[in-house]
């Protein structure tokens, strides 16, 4: 733990350009300094580093922060990394705070785990290239797959010796533990007799994201039936299965620079296609992908393009997997290979320009391909076919994108020769189904919006985004909250009197009066620490936000933050700016008034919405004359807002 004073300090020591600047080359733009982003592919710069707020700022793909945040995202590093690493940079005494005695046990028992295994690791690259039997069995295996040395080096590849306990004997002389050897899944303990879980197979080691050994997978050499070909570490404190790819580690630059991700089955389809030149590949290593390790790929990019081993029936088995990748909003390609060839076999037979094209031709979109295949199958079978509408339709309402979804429809509308909107109707039911179950509280997520593809009427939907104007109010609070506007009061003897209060003081009283609350959940985070600080006397300024720790509200924060002479002239393009002229307190007032007018508007005209629509819906008359009263009341608020918002004069 690093106590908050620390950190505070090391924000404000870190210099942003000199963070930036040890990874991005970096030229003067007026106040800022700009170069080109290195998180996404561009080729003029949109990447800005702002020394003066000691934030950056990529115009291009959104991405924003401090030095801490952009050593997390470039580094990978995780928090407390990244503070370390700019603690060190910048010499500043760390002093940690006192651990648990829990924590240091946990922290030990992982300790011991990587020195196990790196101990374990060291040993199977040593016998790979210093026994006779290594070099005879293993490192000629690898040479007949065509690995170069370059390759067993860098993937750190060894070879565990044919004999019943050559490591775990050597581990024990070394002071290991039998229990801790077991507990790391390098021994087995069985009636008394203790021998290697590896024994005589090559070894490949699974490594973390910042490039530990963490587990193995050791395959068999010969073609002995009886015996599984890999054989792999259990789970244990640093190995959780479904929370690593194998592979990630050394490709996750590619990634990001590729902006896709090529999802393989086996570590040798992994390590072939690295060998040649092709670097963002990631397998899942057997077994069946999972959500944490999507979560872990859209980390780097939003594109996988699935490189599958096998023929075109077989793989209706992952058809469920890959429906999984789309619920998690990732756009999904295949790639099938010609017969009998899998990725390994297919790059070793041509060159790397080659393969590199065959993949680009042929990658089909997952959805259509689905539909493709199902199709063939399908075809003069009507019974098949409804099946087939359902199960297309199904997979399409795994998308949270309301836009992708409607493209979709379209598409495989025109494929199976059904009218678009037997489509959607199938598909409006399936997510008012899917909304209703996760507002319910059977999901955790919340679904993104309700199904709006086929209603295209509903006024309702269009109520319920005042995103606009949430915005606004959240754009003035960042702003000028600390400016003060003057307003009308009475005082006790009932005397209109002008009085000076700060606009966060007037916003967030006023919202706050009226009980209205913000869709957007960031927003209404901001919101809530603005009403906490003045609930306690003070106001929380733009630093506090723009180095958030949420990454959602540091963003949120940095782009809604505008000043006239900041990062860049998109930012002024993009938000309405306040020019200061004399009067500016006098613009101010007016358009703090015009935003949250304009703000409680939205919220009364969806309130109307809701309730006219509750009225549709009832059939008890007494409750109708409830719902009807409130509705003439929310309209004579509505008009009085709407001539309000009429007197307000916007320059
Ligand atoms: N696998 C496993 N246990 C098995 C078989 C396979 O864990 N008994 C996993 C391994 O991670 C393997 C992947 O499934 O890498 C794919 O299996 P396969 O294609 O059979 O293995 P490859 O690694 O491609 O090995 P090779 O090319 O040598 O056949
Ligand atoms: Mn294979």
């Amino acid at each position: 733990m690093i106590g908050s004073d620390v950190i505070q300090n090391i924000i404000e020591t870190a210099r942003i350009e000199e963070v930036v600047g040890e990874y991005v080359s970096l030229r003067k733009r007026g106040v800022n300094l700009i170069g080109l982003c290195p998180f996404h592919n561009e080729k003029t710069p949109s990447f800005t580093v702002s020394p003066v707020k000691g934030i950056f700022k990529c115009f291009g793909c959104g991405k924003a922060g401090n030095s801490v945040n952009f050593l997390m995202e470039h580094e990978h590093f995780s928090y407390p990394e990244a503070l370390k690493h700019l603690a060190r940079k910048y010499n500043i005494e760390i002093e940690e705070e006192v651990q648990t005695a829990e924590q240091i046990a946990s922290l030990d028992e992982k300790e011991s785990l990587f020195t196990i295994t790196n101990f374990a690791h060291l040993h199977f690259v040593d016998n790979l290239h210093n026994t006779e039997e290594g070099r005879a069995i293993g490192l000629s295996y690898f040479k007949e797959r065509e690995f170069t040395d370059a390759t067993i080096k860098k993937f750190e590849l060894g070879y565990c010796l044919d004999n019943w306990d050559d490591f775990t004997a050597y581990a024990q002389k070394n002071g290991y533990k039998i229990n801790q050897l077991v507990k790391a899944g390098f021994s087995i303990d069985k009636e008394g007799k203790q021998y290697d879980r590896f024994r005589a197979r090559v070894m490949f080691p699974i490594h973390s994201l910042s490039g530990k050994v963490i587990a193995f997978g050791g395959r068999i050499l010969g073609s002995d039936k009886s015996k599984p070909k890999y054989v792999n570490s259990p789970e244990t404190d640093i190995y959780n299965k479904s929370k690593v790819l194998y592979g990630l580690n050394f490709a996750k630059n590619a990634i990001i620079s590729g902006d896709n991700c090529f999802l393989v089955e086996g570590y040798t389809d992994v390590i072939t296609l690295h060998q040649a030149g092709i670097e963002n590949v990631v397998s899942s290593s057997g077994t069946s992908l999972t959500t944490e390790q999507i979560r872990l790929i859209s980390r780097y990019t939003k594109n996988i393009t699935i490189l599958y081993d096998g023929d075109a029936a077989g793989i209706k088995a992952s058809f469920r997997g890959i429906d999984m990748i789309l619920e998690e909003g990732m756009n999904v390609k295949i790639v099938l290979f010609p017969d009998g060839e899998d990725p390994d076999s297919f790059t070793r037979k041509n060159r790397s320009a080659e393969v590199q094209e065959y993949i680009q031709q042929n990658a089909n979109n997952f959805i259509l391909f689905k539909t493709n295949l199902l199709l063939e199958e399908a075809a003069h079978d009507p019974i098949k076919k409804a099946e087939l509408v359902k199960e297309i339709v199904n997979t399409i309402s795994l998308i949270p994108d309301s836009i992708s979804r409607s493209i979709y429809t379209k598409e495989c509308s025109a494929m199976m020769n059904i009218p678009e909107q037997t489509l959607l109707n199938e598909l409006n039911k399936l997510l008012r189904k899917k909304f209703s179950k996760k507002t319910t509280g059977e999901g955790e997520e919340s679904f993104p919006e309700i199904a709006v593809i086929a209603e295209k009427q509903t006024e309702e939907v269009d109520f319920e985004e005042a995103e606009f104007q949430e915005r606004d109010i959240i754009r003035l609070l960042l702003n000028f909250g600390t400016k003060e506007i003057n307003v009308q009061a009475t005082n006790e003897d009932n005397e209109k009197v002008s009085k000076k209060i700060s606009i966060a003081q007037f916003i967030v009283n006023d919202i706050l009066c009226d009980e209205f609350s913000f869709n957007n959940k960031n927003y209404q985070l901001i919101f809530n620490a603005f009403a906490e600080a003045i609930a306690a006397d003070s106001l929380p300024n733009d630093q506090h936000f723009m180095h958030h720790a949420d990454e959602n509200i540091r963003n949120t924060a940095i782009n809604l933050i505008s000043s006239p002479y900041s990062l860049s002239e998109n930012w002024q393009k993009m938000h309405r700016i306040f020019v200061p002229t004399e009067d500016e307190t006098l613009i101010l007032e007016e358009s703090v008034n015009h935003s949250v007018y304009s703000f409680k508007l939205k919220k009364i005209e969806a309130m109307l919405a809701s309730n006219a629509k509750e009225i549709k819906e009832l059939t008890n008359d007494e409750d109708v004359i409830i719902l009807m009263e409130k509705q003439k009341r929310l309209l004579t608020i509505k008009k009085m807002i709407s001539a309000a918002l009429g007197r307000i004069i916007i320059r």
